[in-house]
Parts: C-alpha cells; sequence; structure tokens
C-alpha cells in the first residue's frame, strides 16, 4: 500500500514537473528564437527551486554598479546587512538595460557582504573592506516568481562564512515586502522596478546618459 502511495506521489510529481516544464518552454523559446539568452542562463537551479550559489569567479567579473556600506559601528553594533555590500549585475540584462532603462526578464543581482577591517590608513580615517562575509542573489522572472510581486525572487546564502551551497527564496515578507514598499513605490522611483538605483552609480548613470539621446 506504501509503496503504491509513493508510486502514485512520484507519478504525480513527474506529471507536474512536465507540466511545469511545458508551460515554460514558450518563453524560453521565444527568446531563444530571438536569438536572445537571458541573465537566467547564469543561475543553476535545483530541482526543488533552489539557487546553488554561483562561484565567484562568476559574478566577479559581472558588471560592478555599486557599493552601500552599512558599518556596524553607525547600526547599533549590527547592521541588518552587515556592512560594505558590492553590487553586481549580469552582463547580458546591463547590456539590455544600458538600451532601455528597463531591468529585463532574467535579471539578476548579486549583493556580496564584506566586513569593514580597518578604519586607518595611509590616506586617511574611513571604513576599508575586510573578508568576505555573505551573498544575496536577487532574480526577476515571470515564469518562475509569477506570484511575488514584481516577479522579483530573493535569496539570502548567509551573513558569515561558509555560506550555504544552495539557497531557498526567502518568505515575500522578509524582502520583497521592503523593497517593493521602498525602492518600487516611491514616486521618483516607478521605472526603477524593485531595484534600489538611486545607490548604485553606474545603473544612474546608464540611466542619465539614455536620457540625453
Ligand atoms: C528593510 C528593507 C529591506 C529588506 C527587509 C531587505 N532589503 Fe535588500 N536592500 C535594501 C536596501 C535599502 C538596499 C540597497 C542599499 C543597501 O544595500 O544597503 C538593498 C539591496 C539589495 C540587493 C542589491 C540589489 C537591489 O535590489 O538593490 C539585494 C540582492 C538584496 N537587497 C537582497 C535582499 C534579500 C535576499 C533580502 C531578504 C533576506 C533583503 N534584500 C531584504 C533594503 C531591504
Amino acid at each position: 500500500m506504501k509503496k503504491k502511495i509513493t508510486m502514485t506521489l512520484a507519478t504525480g510529481l513527474a506529471a507536474a514537473l512536465g507540466a511545469t516544464i511545458l508551460f515554460q518552454l514558450p518563453v524560453r523559446q521565444a527568446q531563444a528564437a530571438e536569438g536572445e539568452s537571458t541573465g537566467l542562463s547564469f543561475l543553476t537551479y535545483t530541482a526543488d527551486g533552489k539557487i546553488v550559489r554561483p562561484e565567484p569567479s562568476l559574478y566577479r567579473k559581472w558588471v560592478y554598479v555599486g557599493t552601500p556600506l552599512t558599518p556596524n559601528d553607525m547600526n547599533d553594533g549590527e547592521a541588518s546587512f552587515p556592512e560594505f555590500h558590492a553590487v553586481y549585475m549580469d552582463p547580458i540584462s546591463f547590456a539590455s538595460f544600458e538600451k532601455t532603462g528597463v531591468y529585463p526578464e532574467g535579471t539578476v543581482l548579486i549583493k556580496e557582504l564584506s566586513a569593514v577591517g580597518a578604519k586607518e590608513a595611509s590616506s586617511g580615517t574611513g571604513y576599508f573592506m575586510g573578508e568576505f562575509t555573505g551573498l544575496e542573489i536577487t532574480v526577476k522572472d515571470s515564469v518562475r516568481y509569477k506570484d511575488e510581486p514584481g516577479n522579483w525572487g530573493y535569496y539570502s546564502f548567509g551573513h558569515k562564512y561558509p555560506l550555504k551551497d544552495e539557497a531557498t527564496m526567502n518568505r515575500t515578507a522578509s524582502c520583497n515586502a521592503c523593497h517593493e514598499k521602498t525602492a518600487a513605490n516611491n514616486a521618483q522611483n516607478l521605472s526603477k522596478d524593485w531595484v534600489f538605483e538611486q545607490y548604485y552609480p553606474m545603473l544612474s548613470a546608464a540611466r542619465a546618459a539614455l536620457k540625453k539621446k
């Protein structure tokens, strides 16, 4: 009996998976037909929808867009996202963004965290980057995240090494909601989607250049 239930479950799962693949094919095929791949081609997902942590040798060569800094010592000793946040955008989406000012389907943004290592250098007093500490990703995909606001999915591999090898999508309330509320739904910021573009000079400059054309 137990075996039968397992078999039925397995058959059901296979059918559901088949349906999902069939459902996704037209979109992905349409993109392929236009000779375009998207930022999604850089990511690997597990069968149960986790993202496999991308290698630094991949994303550290992407387009670097900016580095917000929330030092612990200015945030009651523990910033929610400590401390330097170096943000990279996949090159396929950046090329499209430069032409349109729109974050295209498949946009991947990676935020790599590192600690403040020193506060003094021969150049002066300040905040100097120390060790890498964490990694987070946001991805825009209208198929996989059709139920997420703005179609953005958020993942965290942790704020402390060793990082997780795979990350499950965070609940909408824990990441997406703040991005939706504070990055997207603000009158000056409507075109900027769920991205905190105002803190990334590379993206602001690309948008400004577009307006001049
Ligand atoms: C309270 C608001 C808030 C919450 C909650 C939040 N973020 Fe963000 N996030 C920000 C802000 C503000 C920035 C840009 C400035 C910075 O990095 O400090 C940002 C930047 C990012 C970026 C860089 C790309 C972009 O969209 O600007 C990623 C990736 C990211 N967050 C992932 C996450 C993940 C994953 C979670 C949940 C674990 C999360 N965020 C939760 C406010 C938030």
